[in-house]
């Protein structure tokens, strides 16, 4: 939650930076903004509630100009959304922007107040500012005192300061929260995450926990927490600029919908070979998981429905058992893990809090550990011993569509994989299964000519205040996420139930006013035994949303209100298709409900708290 950027150089480009650095961030959190420049030797601060819009008119009234600066997005952990909560927090002369949780704030505020320095906000981050003045008088240099008051410092933080003390500088550090450093030519920037920066300079260095990195114009200085030196790599990132812009699209959420074929082609470019069968992960080598006996999967949110499809996938495949693990339980019952037990943190965006604790239980607890992430470098890929990347490029929205679909895609191939390990499976299965993998950016990009349709669709049920989906078998999971993806973007109440547990409870609910949304792919296992559901559905009134992938029958037609036909494929695979005009229909109903669909209410992208 929260994103900061920082930048140093060229004095007429520091404003445009920062705020264009802040609106890449905002899906980090979008309570409120600031920033502080330095001008003339001493730092400027503007501030705002509600979106960064409310900050952009602010500012354009003042024509600002500052050699560097640091900005802030918001969303809310101490204090409420006040424009006295919002970031910078300023002691004297030193402003700070921080992203994370102090955990012993109460602690050195009463030792700070003690020492006469005056709280003005609710926030643990005005700790860090007057924390930072305080460990600045004496001889101390600007830096050693940022690093002498991060010594005292317990919880989790990505930090940018900048001070009279030092004003030509900014200073960074972090501790289990995300922040680059990216170079350029005569300047250098900070950030949360990549897409900050991308549209300035590719050439980036992930900082690690506990480095303190001081930046000026010319360059970039790392150190421990000690002042001893430390070396980290630049690395080059390859994203397209494109990837962070709407390029056309009214929202985030519909272009990246409409991205899935792309970023499911990127998830498997190179990863296998149609000939002989085989799937190449990086760091796969030596067959690391040929003794495993059990999978655990942690997750949340979109991410825990993706790991519920992959344990079909991989049970049905590979014959391993799989437990799916909602990450923020997991650590509180005691789990039993074994070195034979393979944990796989599975998260977009390679931080959410309640994962990475999970994943560092089933660590301690002897486990292999394994992530799937989008995110490079992120805390989740870092922390397990191996890591498996989506390659669904920035998902920017917050309610997530492409990285879900390039989760599927990777547990499919993990399955393909485990399966040849495992002996359960042949090259030429595996190779068959691999060709229908082939296909699916072309049934994807079939299954998104529905949009016009699904638009039709939603005028008929976006009044409705309640929706139910149901599904069975693999597309149980899916109606999980269609529900979840309802509720994020439209505010509407809508759950997700295996269709066989409708008559042990939901039935009740079922009228004329509730619309029900069967999803149905015909896979010769579980389809007949929906259409009983429907029935069930039908004598009660309810009305039918019906998704499936036969020519639906004649005498089905007249049973359901609407039908929606998607192009069949492999029935593993076709959670990856039916999802489609779910998020479409989430869609479509939140822009004629008229919510805000990229950052709904109350929603962060990254959730880095318990
Ligand atoms: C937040 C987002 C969800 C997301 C979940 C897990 O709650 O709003 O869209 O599914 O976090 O995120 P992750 O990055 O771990 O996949």
């Amino acid at each position: 939650m929260c994103g900061i950027v920082g930048y140093v150089g060229d004095r007429k480009k520091t404003v445009g930076v920062l705020l264009d650095g802040l609106t890449r961030l905002e899906y980090r959190g979008y309570d409120s903004s600031g920033i502080a420049l330095m001008d003339d030797g001493r730092p400027r601060v503007f501030k705002s509630t509600g979106k960064l819009e409310n900050l952009k008119k602010k500012i354009a009234k003042h024509p600002l100009e500052g050699l560097l600066g640091i900005g802030h997005t918001r969303w809310a952990t101490h204090g409420d959304s006040t424009e006295k909560n919002a970031h910078p927090h300023v002691s004297a002369g030193t402003s700070v922007v921080h992203n994370g949780i102090i955990e012993n704030y109460s602690e050195l505020k009463e030792e700070l107040i003690r020492k006469g320095f005056k709280f003005y906000s609710d926030t643990d981050t005005e700790v860090l500012a007057h924390l930072i003045e305080s460990c600045c008088g004496g001889d101390l240099s600007f830096e050693d005192g940022v690093r002498e008051a991060f010594r005292r410092v317990e919880g989790s933080y990505a930090v940018a300061v900048i001070s009279d003390r030092a004003p030509d500088k900014v200073i960074a550090t972090r501790r289990f929260s995300p922040l680059i450093v990216a170079t350029g030519d005569h300047e250098n920037y900070l950030a949360s995450d990549v897409p900050a920066i991308l549209p300035y300079c590719r050439n980036v260095i992930f900082l690690e926990d506990g480095d303190v990195a001081v930046l000026d114009k010319n360059s970039v200085t790392i150190t421990d927490i000690d002042g001893g030196p430390v070396k980290r790599d630049v690395q080059t990132i390859n994203w397209d600029p494109v990837s962070v812009e709407k390029c056309g699209y009214r929202h985030f959420m519909i272009k990246e919908i409409h991205e899935q074929p792309q970023a499911v082609l990127d998830t498997m470019r190179g990863r296998f070979s149609e000939e002989t069968g085989e799937i190449f992960f990086e760091g796969f080598e030596g067959s690391p998981y040929k003794d495993i006996n059990r999978i655990m999967a942690l997750a949340c949110g979109t991410s825990y429905h993706a790991s519920l499809i992959g344990k079909y996938m991989i049970e049905t495949i590979a014959r391993v058992p799989v437990q799916v693990e909602i990450a923020s339980e997991f650590r509180y019952r005691n789990p039993i893990l074994d070195k034979q037990t393979l944990a796989i943190a599975v998260s977009q965006s390679g931080e959410t809090a309640d994962t990475s604790e999970a994943l560092h239980e089933a660590r301690a607890g002897g486990a292999k550990t394994l992530s799937i992430t989008n995110v490079l470098m992120s805390k989740i890929a870092r922390d397990a011993e191996r890591v498996i990347y989506t390659h669904a490029g920035p998902e920017i929205g917050v309610a997530s569509t492409k990285a879900f679909t390039t989760q599927l895609l990777v547990f499919y191939l993990l399955s393909v994989y485990l399966g040849r390990v495992k002996k359960q499976i042949d090259r030429e299965k595996a190779a068959e299964l691999i060709r229908d993998a082939i296909r699916l950016p072309q049934l994807m990009q079939m299954t998104l000519r529905l949009d016009d349709e699904i638009k039709d669709l939603a005028k008929e049920f976006f009044h409705y205040r309640n929706f139910l989906y149901l599904g069975r078998g693999i597309s149980y999971p899916v109606a999980f996420e269609g529900a979840l993806k309802l509720k994020e973007v439209s505010y509407i109440h809508a759950e997700g139930y295996a269709a066989g547990e409708m008559k042990h409870g939901p039935i009740a609910l079922i009228d004329d006013e509730m619309p029900v949304v069967l999803i149905a792919p015909n896979d010769g296992i579980t389809y007949r035994k929906i259409l009983g559901n429907l029935q069930e559905v039908r004598a009660r009134r309810g009305k039918i949303i019906f998704l499936t992938s036969d020519t639906t029958p004649e005498e089905l037609r007249g049973s359901v209100d609407r039908v929606i036909e998607i192009p069949a494929c492999n029935y593993l695979l076709s959670p990856l298709i039916s999802v489609i005009p779910l998020q479409l229909l989430a869609y479509h109903i939140a822009v004629l409900k008229g919510t805000d669909v990229d950052q709904p209410r109350n929603l962060a992208k990254v959730v880095t708290v318990e």
